[in-house]
Order: C-alpha cells, then structure tokens, then sequence
C-alpha cells in the first residue's frame, strides 16, 4: 500500500470511528437536555430577562461545590452545540458571556403555552426508555412490544395500572396537542364548518376538544378514551367526556377525529378501529373521519433532519406500542381496506399532516 493509500485508509478508519462514537453517545444528547429542563435552566434564563452568566445559573439552581459549577459549564457547552442555548456577549465592554435562550428552549418554558417539557419528560422516564434494553431479546420472542418484554404488559394495561404513568402520559399528550389544536383552529377551520357533532376518539383528556367545541359552540363534541383517562374530567357546556373501548363500540357522530391514534397499531388492528368508526359515522351529507398523523416522507421540506425523526417516532412506535408511521400507499391500503370511498391528505403541522376520508 502506498502512503498516500495509506493515509486515506486511515483517515476513513478514524471517521467510521467518529461515526460509531457519536452513535453510542447519541442518548447523551437527550440524557442532558432532560437534566437542563429538571433543573429548570430554561426557565431560569427566561426569568432573568437578560443573558445570564454560569456563576448566575449555578446560584440559582443551587450548584455551590465549585467543581460542579465547571461540571455546569460543561453541560451548558453541549447544550448550545445542540442548539438549546446561546452565547452572549453582557456588554459591548465586557468580555463575560452570558448564556440566552434559543426557538428550541423557548419551546421548554413551563409558561410558554406551547411547551413540549411534559413530552420531552414522558419520552424519556424510564418506563419508557426501559423497553430499548430489551430490543434485541424481543426480536428473538414471541412478545407483542418491547415493552411488554420489559413491564409484563402493554402500554395501555399498565397507564390503567398505574396512576403516574397515566398523569404522564395524558399530560405530555396534551402538551402535543396544544400546538396542533391551535395550527387546526388557525389554518384548518374550514374543515369542521357545518358539522353537528364530533367525536374525538382516543382524544386523551380533550385539549383538541376543548379548542373546536370552544370555536363552534353550535357543535356536540365527545372525548372517547378508556375509563382511566378521563375519569374525573368534567363535561363542560357542548363538550362531554365518554369512557368506552374502540375496538367495541364508538359513540355516533357526523365526524370522528383520530389524532396520533392510528400510529399505535398495526395495521390489522387499524383496519378494526377504522371500521368501527365507518360504523359510528352517521349518515348524514358530509360526514368524514379526520385523521392527524404523519404521512412519511409527505412533510414541507423533506430534510435529513425531518426524515430522521419520521424513522425515530416509526421505531418508538415499534418500541412501545405496536404501530408504526406509514406512507401514502400505506395510509391508503389501511382507508379502502376498512370500505371508505375517498381521502384527501392536507400536510398542515410540520410533520403531520391531516387526512380527510370519506365514508
Ligand atoms: C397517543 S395517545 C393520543 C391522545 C390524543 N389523541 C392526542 O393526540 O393528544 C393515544 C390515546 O389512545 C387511547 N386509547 C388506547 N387504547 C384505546 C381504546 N381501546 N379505546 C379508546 N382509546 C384508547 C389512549 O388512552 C390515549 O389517550
């Protein structure tokens, strides 16, 4: 071999290394994002209203051994490479940096309207990242999920077992549905327009409920989930809650509202749930079924880092659930596969998009 062979072959040996490396510490990136939020760093920041320097955020989250606060800085480091915070300059005379905060930890703050820190907080318990350590004994089984191989039973099973997984979960759905709820108020109005009633089904505890029966107080609406979920929620003016089971039975109405359902099940079971709500679909003009879910490589602007997370949720939903994310021709085998006639894909949230269907 000569050097300059040589000097390429190893200098694609020491990348294939660099690859493996940041694959294998890829879980420190959310490990350390997970600790800035528990420590409540975003919302400290925010608080002091201006950029704030480490001895400031090491005060005020009580870091007093001077080693950690250097162990501080180190976590403050890797948080701005990922893009969570900034560096600034306090003032044109001095030369300390204070740290600001950037779109992504503005998305974190405990008041932002819009914060996805009870999302970020489920994803990453340990009842949930627990099952990624039985992957490959799992695959090697005859288990239904990775999950059930960890806990012994499934997702659901367990969230009406336990009282604060259930709390976790509905709350970090909410914290989902709280930015689509107003996408769909703002951009998708016209897509209720005329209906009479709805029934939102695995609508969790109603934060995309609440928003339309608010905007069309003329309209009946249900949040359909297992008792669990919305036992103790109060039914308030056109918006009631209603516990029941699916794959039994789905209360009438002219339109049923799907939202990141149809992602937790196969495809077998997706047809069963579509089904029920063809039946549940009253006869009248102009009933349809909604459905908000991610078309896979459907998404405005269909980047590297958009088509990373279509192939994350779709391996989370191998994890812990028995779902998966689809493409059109998947969406469209499951639609007709349960006898609709018709459906019209509206890319609307990002990521997701809403898919009319027609009876
Ligand atoms: C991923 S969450 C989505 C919640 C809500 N639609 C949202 O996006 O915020 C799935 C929901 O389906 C509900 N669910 C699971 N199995 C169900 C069943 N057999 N019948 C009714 N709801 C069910 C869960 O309790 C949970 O609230």
């Amino acid at each position: 071999m000569g050097s300059a062979n040589r000097d390429e072959y190893q200098s694609e040996l020491l990348q294939a290394q660099a690859h493996i490396w940041n694959h294998m510490f890829m879980f420190i990136n959310s490990m350390s994002l997970k600790c800035a939020v528990q420590l409540g760093i975003p919302d400290i920041i925010h608080s002091h209203g201006k950029p704030m320097t480490l001895s400031q955020i090491a005060t005020s989250i009580s870091v007093l051994h001077p080693t950690k606060v250097h162990c501080l800085s180190r976590l403050m480091r890797i948080l701005v490479h990922s893009g969570f915070f900034e560096r600034r300059k306090l003032g044109q005379s001095n030369h300390e940096e204070g740290f600001v905060l950037t779109n992504a930890s503005l998305l974190l703050l405990e008041n932002n309207p819009f914060t996805l820190t009870p999302l970020l907080l489920c994803m990453l318990d340990p009842i949930i990242t627990q099952p990624w350590e039985y992957l490959s004994a799992w695959f090697q089984n005859d288990d239904t999920t990775p999950f059930k191989t960890a806990h012994g039973r499934m997702l659901w099973e367990y969230a009406g077992q336990e009282q604060r997984l259930n709390k976790i979960f509905n709350e970090a759905m909410a914290s989902d549905s709280r930015l689509i709820a107003h996408v769909l108020i703002t951009e998708c109005k016209g897509v209720f327009e005329g209906l009479k009633s709805l029934v939102d089904v695995g609508g969790g505890t109603g934060t995309v409920s609440k928003a339309i029966a608010k905007t069309f107080p003329k309209m009946d609406c249900i949040v359909f989930d297992l008792p669990h979920v919305i036992a103790d929620l109060q039914d308030c003016e056109n918006l009631k809650y209603v516990g029941g089971d699916m794959f039994h039975v789905i209360p009438a109405a002219d339109a049923i509202l799907l939202k990141w359902i149809l992602h937790d099940w196969n495809d077998e079971e997706c047809v069963k749930i579509l089904k029920k709500c063809k039946e549940a679909i009253k006869g009248s003009e102009g009933g349809k079924l909604i459905i908000i879910d991610m078309v896979m490589g459907n998404q405005n602007g269909d980047d590297e880092e958009s088509m990373e997370t279509q192939l994350l949720l779709d391996m989370l939903m191998m994890v812990v659930v028995t779902g998966k994310e689809r493409k059109e021709k998947e969406w469209a085998k499951l639609i007709f596969s349960a006898g609709f006639s018709d459906y019209k894909i509206i890319p609307m949230f990002g990521l997701r998009s809403l898919i009319e269907v027609y009876p």
